[in-house]
């Protein structure tokens, strides 16, 4: 990975675009791709992934485990893990390098907790900018020790233990990878190791754990309140995972059609995951022609079609307990709601402000780069649509990912262009997004 040094910045630029039409698929999903690279790693025998998200935080995944002993290699299409069963893992040799990546970190960390060696972690600027206190409270909690930068920040060297503790923990923030974390190193820990979240987030670990074999228990609890239960030192065997679209990376082309008339565009085989669907949800409340077809079940995971077509947004009020079912779309979501009529009030976002680089800010001082009205109240995002915007700038990327392709898509609806100073990010999490939006129609090229 390159994308920090600026001599080697990919700057580009998208323009208005007509309609969009087609039918695509975006790039597998990136949370289920970092957990069957895992578990795989964590399983009695080998372990087939079809779909695995090729992008550089995954990729970082599989070279830690390559680090952390197990095998893992490409085969045709598809990726092969030789695991190495629970606590099976041996000391790395050399710092594991996670790039860009925070699930890869995080949920390493509870991994590594069961593993009685040290191993040294570090990453990109935004990786060793974001806070991994959360995770490492917990997992002190259960015996394993780090050492690290202030608020427990990377670059951290990281000891496990073959005695670790079992807890209850009830998430302070909702988190799927802490969540996740604890779960993971619970799966070291004699007996019953309990997480309760007090908003639901993300359930893939949960999924694929039982998939691997584990029990895993969910209960829920009053009040849309969760309670996950891992029992800790059984083995994990080897098993099959079929990885569904991102919902995270179908944003961008959904967005983008739902936002220019006479669009209609089917994204197939996106995961419906309901810790994933905020955003479907909240494209329906504004208006946009969504309809989802062929709904099934592919790999434990709910998928469908999505068929979008352009016109027609008004802006809604995103209540706070959604956040967690697109915690990752708000920057795609601020960019549709410059086309919505009305205001469109996205609440309870104090998140977005800890993720690849500050979204918060950078959604904010993007839109209000290319001219729309929009303003930050405490945690919560306000975006006025309807008004012409200008365009005619460049938008720092801050090796987030998101936010360049969010700045694309915003382009495309702008009088003058937007470039983006460095699209190299967008490799982390969706290879291949230019030519999938100007296989549509996007007009998306060199600045
Ligand atoms: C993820 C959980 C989310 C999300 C991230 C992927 C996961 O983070 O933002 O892109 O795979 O568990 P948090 O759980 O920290 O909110």
């Amino acid at each position: 990975m390159h994308s920090q040094d600026p001599s080697t910045a990919l700057p580009l630029a998208s323009r208005v675009s007509p309609a969009l039409s087609g039918t695509v698929r975006v790039p597998g999903d990136k949370s289920i791709s970092h957990r069957a690279l895992m578990f795989g790693g964590l399983a009695v025998g080998e372990t087939r992934i079809s779909g695995l998200l090729e992008g550089e935080d995954v990729l970082r995944t599989a070279a830690a485990f390559q680090a952390l002993g197990c095998r893992v290699q490409r085969d045709g299409a598809d990726w092969l893990v030789h695991g190495r069963g629970v606590g099976g893992l041996v000391e790395p040799a050399d710092v594991l390098d996670l790039g860009n990546a925070g699930t890869a970190t995080r949920l390493l960390m509870g991994v590594l907790a069961g593993h009685p060696f040290t191993a040294i972690l570090t990453g990109d600027a935004s990786l060793r900018s974001r806070p991994m206190q959360r995770v490492l409270a917990p997992l002190a909690q259960m015996g394993a020790r780090a050492i690290g930068r202030s608020g427990g920040r990377l670059p951290l060297a990281f000891t496990g233990t073959e005695d670790l503790v079992p807890i209850e923990y009830t998430l302070p923030v909702a988190s799927a990878q802490v969540k996740s974390a604890v779960l993971l190193a619970g799966l070291h820990a004699p007996g019953a190791t309990t997480v309760i979240e007090p908003e639901p987030t993300r359930d893939h670990t949960e999924r694929m754990l039982r998939h691997f074999g584990a029990t895993v228990v969910v209960e829920d609890l009053a009040q849309g309140a969760r309670r996950a239960t891992v029992t800790g030192q059984g083995e994990l065997v080897a098993a099959p995972v079929v990885v569904p679209a991102d919902p995270s990376s179908a944003a961008f082309p959904l967005v983008a059609a739902a936002m220019i008339d006479g669009s209609t565009v089917t994204l197939t085989g996106v995961c419906l995951n309901p810790g994933r669907a905020g955003l479907i949800d909240t494209l329906v409340e504004m208006g946009a022609s969504l309809t989802i077809a062929n709904r099934r079940v592919e790999g434990g995971e709910p998928v469908g079609d999505l068929v979008i077509q352009g016109g027609g947004l008004v802006g809604c009020d995103v209540p706070p307990e959604r956040a967690p079912s697109m915690i990752d779309e708000y920057p795609i979501l601020a960019v549709a709601a410059t086309q919505a009529r009305g205001t469109t009030r996205m609440r309870g976002l104090g998140e977005l402000r800890v993720k690849e680089s500050d979204r918060l800010a950078a959604v904010a001082e993007m839109l209000a780069a290319v001219g729309a009205t929009v303003g930050v109240e405490g945690d919560d995002l306000i975006v006025t649509g309807g008004r012409p915007l200008e365009g005619g700038v460049t938008i720092g990327t801050r090796l987030d990912h998101r936010i360049a392709m969010s700045a694309l898509v915003l382009g495309m609806v702008t009088a003058q262009p937007v470039a983006v100073d460095d699209a190299r990010p967008i490799e982390t999490s969706f290879p291949g997004f230019v030519s999938l939006m100007t296989g549509l129609g996007a007009k998306i090229g060199p600045v």
